[in-house]
């Protein structure tokens, strides 16, 4: 899949939304090497930081389903991914990265390490 078919995989995963308090609903579609297609979308809540961000909810779905880093070739996601879902993604080492800017235009990771500059590892 490229960027704008896993964008709009994207779009129909945001449509599973829990987004009571922001209304802002987002996705996110995980294409894993093997070909299985898992999808997330952010989870809210009342306490608002208990809130979970689509691409966090579609990587702890494949998590549970035994994926690990390194299995994730790329990741479509409705929106820029904020600060932590960076992190995650690095974690993830999820290797192409796309995503709608606000002007509509797809963005292009590939490979995804200019999304989070001067990562660290644990020692
Ligand atoms: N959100 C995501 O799902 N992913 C991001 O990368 C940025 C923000 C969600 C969290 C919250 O439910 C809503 O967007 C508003 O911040």
């Amino acid at each position: 899949m490229n960027g704008q078919e896993l964008v709009a995989r994207a779009d129909a995963a945001a449509r599973s939304a829990y987004a009571p308090y922001s209304n802002y609903l987002v996705g996110a579609v995980l294409l894993l090497k093997d070909g299985r297609v898992i999808e997330g979308c952010n989870v809210e809540n009342a306490a608002y930081p208990l809130g979970v961000c689509a691409e966090r909810t579609a990587i702890s779905k494949a998590a549970s389903d035994g994926v690990r880093p390194g299995d994730i070739d790329a990741v479509g996601i409705t929106a820029s991914p904020c600060g932590g879902c960076r992190q995650w993604l690095h974690e993830w080492k999820v290797e192409r990265v796309y995503f709608r800017r606000d002007d509509g235009s797809i963005a292009e990771y590939a490979p995804a390490s200019k999304l989070l500059p001067d990562t660290w590892n644990l020692p």
